[in-house]
């Protein structure tokens, strides 16, 4: 069931252009100026009531909740905290009628996850989960479900369950704005047309597999990673990390870009590896600033950057370039060559890639 493809975890990356359109084009008919969302019974009344969110996942899927958080504070202005669920469900959190939570999980069945849910229940909040597997035991207990319609992942990395939660956050944090009335539907329109262009421009990051496995085998003897971004790069760098970790068994680290003078730029040496995020538009100068210095002091630095920000490549030493949309939906396209780039880095050095050491697909204990 591999369709001709090494592993699973290709296979999967292979699959985005697909599942990104199940994801999103269901929810937003041409006909009709909103977005569909079939099974979110939240109305606008008790919507309106919520002054806190809390987004709760584990791994890969916490990742998009931080996301979630900056899409949602920007363009429906409601407070909200992003946070793993280890930690959530074990700090007496403060929740009630008018806290809104919002589960995410490939599998719908982390412990740790679901125990948050159960959590906020009890305190009388509204939960919606977005959640894979159909009838899972999150699908099953939240107030309402939005559903990635990614298909089965079998890889224990997550790839396409993560670029179909983006999605499902994408129109989540739209649908909230628009509600409150933050958002006009001449806006709405033009995000609406971003939104169906995205497929056709994942497959362009896809078809620069090639060049991405060069850089792989280019710096698949790296000790050390950092991955640095700002705003919704970070988010990303966080993932991309995690992706080098769990599959290359690589030491990566992310951080914030503007943290690195406050301790970790002392751990850079004579090619330790940087993974430079800078889709992020609005902070591009501040984070190549970062890149800059990173590079006076020995690093390597791939850049992952828009299209047509060109003058990146006078200061890293390689970039992978994606294709330009709205601000809001970078994340998805600038953390592809980072799932390609940490699978060719895993198969180089020979290891398990669908099936990382010490890992497993669904987390059901703590
Ligand atoms: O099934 P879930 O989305 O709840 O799983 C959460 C994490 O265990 C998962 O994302 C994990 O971090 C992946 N191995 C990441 O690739």
């Amino acid at each position: 069931q591999k369709d001709g493809y090494d592993h699973y975890m290709l296979k999967e990356i292979f699959e985005q252009p697909k599942v990104v359109k199940d994801t999103l084009a269901p929810r937003l008919p041409m006909d009709q100026d909103d977005i569909v969302l079939d099974n979110i019974t939240l109305t606008k009344e008790v919507l309106e009531k919520i002054n806190k969110i809390y987004i709760v996942a584990c791994g890969t899927a916490s990742y998009t909740g931080l996301v979630g958080k900056y899409l949602i504070e920007r363009v429906a202005r409601i407070p909200v905290v992003a946070e793993v669920a280890s930690e959530f469900r074990y700090r007496d959190p403060i929740m009630d009628e008018n806290t809104l939570m919002i589960v995410v999980s490939q599998s719908g069945e982390t412990a740790d996850t679901l125990a948050a849910l159960r959590l906020a229940k009890q305190a009388g909040a509204h939960v919606i989960g977005i959640v894979n597997v159909v009838g899972s035991t999150i699908s099953r207990d939240a107030d309402d479900v939005l559903y990635t319609l990614a298909g089965p992942e079998i890889a224990v990395a997550s790839t396409k369950a993560y670029s179909a939660q983006l999605c499902a956050m994408y129109l989540l944090s739209i649908k909230i704005a628009m509600e409150l009335g933050k958002l006009s539907k001449d806006a709405f329109i033009e995000l609406r047309k971003e939104l169906y262009l995205l497929p056709e421009k994942v497959s362009q990051v896809l078809s620069q597999v090639d060049d991405i496995k060069a850089l792989a085998d280019k710096y698949i003897n790296s000790k050390n990673v950092f991955y640095i971004g700002r705003g919704l790069d970070f988010a990303v760098s966080m993932e991309g990390a995690l992706k080098l970790k769990e599959i290359a068994y690589l030491h990566a680290e992310p951080y914030a870009a503007g943290e690195l003078k406050h301790g970790p730029i002392a751990l850079i040496e004579d090619n330790s590896l940087l993974v430079g995020l800078t889709a992020h538009e609005e902070l591009y100068d501040k984070t190549v600033s970062n890149i800059k210095e990173v590079k006076a002091r020995g690093a390597n630095v791939l850049a992952i950057a828009l299209e047509d920000n060109k003058d990146i490549s006078k200061i890293a030493d390689d970039v992978i370039y994606v294709p330009r949309t709205h601000w809001m939906f970078t994340s998805l396209l600038a953390n592809i060559p980072q799932q390609i780039f940490a699978y060719y880095i895993s198969v180089g050095l020979g290891h398990d890639v669908d099936k990382p050491r010490n890992l497993a697909k669904s987390v059901t204990v703590e």
